[in-house]
């Protein structure tokens, strides 16, 4: 999983969009306790900011800066630290419904996370509850973030709390010095250099675990929806794959390869001839099932397949919508559409796209489609729309992308993507299209580039081109993300 898919999942969790509850399990796989993360929504329960503030005080000793906590300085220290850092989560532990501690952790870094602020706060549930709570938050980050390392740091004084992670499978190694620097009524220890005496002869010992020395399987992958499990797999692969330079280049290889015998004309969609690579189209639908639009506006209609595609996508949300709901789909009532764009429709396509059984779901406009005149028809079928996807694949060059991108792209929902296709010639050799307008330097990606550096709302989203390997848009698919 990557840096930014754990931030992103984080602040679902943080936002209260996105569940999570790690079961806390002995040795014998007994659920004992349930660690569930705090959310935006808890800053408003009273009860919950008394006792963290009564355990904080209660504990000071145990912290490395140590002051009076009241509950506005808890709940401000909610907000402003922990729920709006995107790579931490401080959850509650609980025996039942009852609240008998907290734990967590942060710097969550793609590869490893620091687990801080464990603290027993009350009496109750098992006696080992919070070694299993270490065990089990280990546990989710290695499996569930797949981090391959988790650290802490305990007071080397603390015999009690070392033997605990012991217990879990932590390690010792590096001890920093302490010194103490105290600032009215508030004591702050201050963290030195490792391997250096400290003047007050107190050591912060830092705690290393990796994946592997966990020793209490406690949660044992139970606790893990088998679902996620394989979500997991799937990032690893794809990171795995992203990894594999030479995988890359064996398939840009046969990328460049399969041009000369335009393997991209071979296939159809629902009849219709499509040109793209079925690993782009793969991902068009996971796209279209994802975004679930009510609208796609496609740039470049050729022989109307990949207009098909998106129909048929659409058609399919339509059908399972009201398969869901029970209800019987009278399949021209939907108020979801496709809005194809080309220079020039030629007349046999035209026809057979027209005499499809989905045309109804399909609205074509001809004309240029950086034409003013085109642009305002678009903007203005476009209104009453909730949710746009936008596929550019007419005119390849960087001038004419660019202009569709500046036309089109604001139309694009939030968390929705235009596909800008064909971003592949950037990487082609210099002649792979003799012929055409386009060629390395003036092409969709070099106007995406240039789009992207005004426009952060757009991402490019790597996963999808990191997955498929073959495609014809690297760097091509972007996410609206804000
Ligand atoms: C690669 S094809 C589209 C393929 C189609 N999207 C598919 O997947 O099957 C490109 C199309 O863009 C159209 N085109 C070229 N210049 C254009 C322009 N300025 N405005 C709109 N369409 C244009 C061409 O007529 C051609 O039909």
């Amino acid at each position: 999983m990557t840096k930014e898919q754990q931030k992103e999942y984080l602040v679902s969790i943080i936002e209260g969009k996105e569940a999570l509850v790690i079961p806390i399990r002995d040795e014998n796989g007994a659920e004992i306790g349930t660690m569930r993360p705090i959310t935006k929504s808890q800053l408003q329960a009273g009860d919950v900011i008394e006792k963290m503030t009564k355990w904080r005080n209660q504990y000071k000793a145990f912290f490395l800066s140590q002051f009076t906590a009241t509950p506005a300085r808890t709940r401000q220290w909610l907000e402003k630290a922990v729920l709006a850092n995107p790579t931490q989560l401080l959850f509650l532990i609980y025996h039942g419904e009852t609240l008998i501690g907290q734990y967590g952790f942060k710097d969550l870094d793609g590869e490893s996370a620091f687990l801080d602020n464990l603290l027993r706060g009350e009496r109750g549930g098992h006696p080992m509850l919070m070694k299993y709570a270490v065990s089990a938050l280990a546990g989710w980050l290695f499996d569930a973030m797949q981090v391959s390392m988790v650290y802490g740091y305990t007071f080397a004084n603390n015999a009690m709390a070392l033997k605990l992670n012991r217990d879990v499978g932590f390690s010792c190694v590096e001890k920093y010095p302490l010194r103490k620097q105290v600032e009215g009524d508030e004591i702050k220890w201050v963290v030195g250099k490792a391997g250096e005496p400290s003047p007050d002869n107190h050591y912060y010992q830092k705690i290393v675990m990796t994946r592997g020395s966990r020793t209490v399987q406690a949660a044992k992958e139970t606790y893990m929806d088998k679902t996620i499990e394989f979500e997991n797999e799937v990032r690893k692969n794809i990171a795995d794959l992203a990894a594999d330079k030479q995988l890359i280049k064996q398939s840009w290889d046969w990328n460049i390869a399969t041009a000369r015998h335009h393997y991209t004309y071979n296939f159809s969609y629902l009849g219709r001839p499509i040109i793209q690579f079925p690993q782009d189209t793969m991902a068009m639908q996971e796209i279209v099932w994802k975004v679930r639009p009510d609208l796609i506006i496609e740039t470049g209609i050729a022989h109307g397949g990949s207009l098909m595609l998106s129909a048929a996508m659409l058609a399919l949300l339509d059908y399972c919508e009201a398969a869901g709901a029970g209800k019987t789909l009278d399949p021209k009532a939907g108020r979801r559409r496709v809005l194809g764009l080309d220079i020039d429709i030629r007349a046999h396509n035209r026809a057979a796209i027209e005499a499809h059984p989905m045309a109804h779901m399909i609205d074509m406009i001809q004309g240029s489609s950086v034409a003013p005149d085109i642009v305002a028809k678009v903007h203005e079928y476009a209104k009453g729309y909730k949710r746009i996807l936008l596929c550019l694949d007419s005119n390849h060059t960087h001038a004419h992308v660019l202009a569709e991108l500046e036309a089109y792209a604001p139309l694009v929902s939030k968390g929705s993507y235009c596909v800008v296709f064909d971003t592949s010639i950037e990487d082609g050799p210099e002649d792979m299209f003799p012929g055409r307008p386009w060629g390395k330097g003036d092409n969709p990606k070099t106007a995406v580039r240039e789009y992207l550096k005004t426009h952060p709302e757009f991402e490019i989203d790597k996963s999808i081109p990191d997955k498929l390997l073959v495609t014809v848009a690297p760097d091509g698919y972007l996410k609206r993300v804000r």
